[in-house]
């Protein structure tokens, strides 16, 4: 990880972390009994939290990361430090190829992703590693109507 705005305190990461595993109990999950929490460490220093959730229409259920982030943007926030995503499983799971495209929107290509299993061991990736060649924002042709 080259970019210093993406450099995490040890402090930061044990919060942001616990956080993230903390958030698998809020997880509504009753079809896949698949758990899975995420945090998000805003640059201006605020931790949002994110779980999955479900519905009896399969696909209208909702990924942790995209609950996390959709709550983080609609609380003002589009600059993050970095995100942390818990599951139960080892070794962790890495988020799904939807969740890395809504990520990718608020996110460089350097923004850490930190993956934990069961235990406090994580796995950490790129944004760039996770969706390299990513169609973003830059990439949009039209004109983008400017945020409140
Ligand atoms: N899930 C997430 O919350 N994030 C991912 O990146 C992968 C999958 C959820 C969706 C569903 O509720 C359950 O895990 C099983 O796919």
């Amino acid at each position: 990880m080259s970019s210093s705005q993406y450099t995490l305190t040890a402090q930061e990461l044990d919060i942001l972390s616990s956080k993230a595993i903390a958030a698998k109990a809020m997880a509504y999950c009753p079809y896949s009994k698949f758990r899975v929490g995420a945090c998000i460490l805003t640059q201006s220093g605020e931790y949002i939290v994110g779980a999955n959730v479900e519905n009896a229409s399969y696909p209208v259920g909702t990924c942790a990361e995209r609950v996390a982030f959709g709550s983080a943007v609609v609380a003002g926030h589009h600059d993050f430090k970095a995100v942390a995503i818990a599951t139960d499983t080892d070794p962790p799971a890495s988020p799904c190829g939807m969740c890395r495209q809504f990520m990718n929107e608020f996110t460089a290509p350097s923004f850490p992703v930190y993956m934990y299993g069961s235990g406090r061991n994580y796995t950490l990736k790129t944004m760039r590693e996770l969706l390299p060649d990513s169609f973003g924002p830059d990439d949009f042709g039209g004109e983008k109507v400017p945020s409140p």
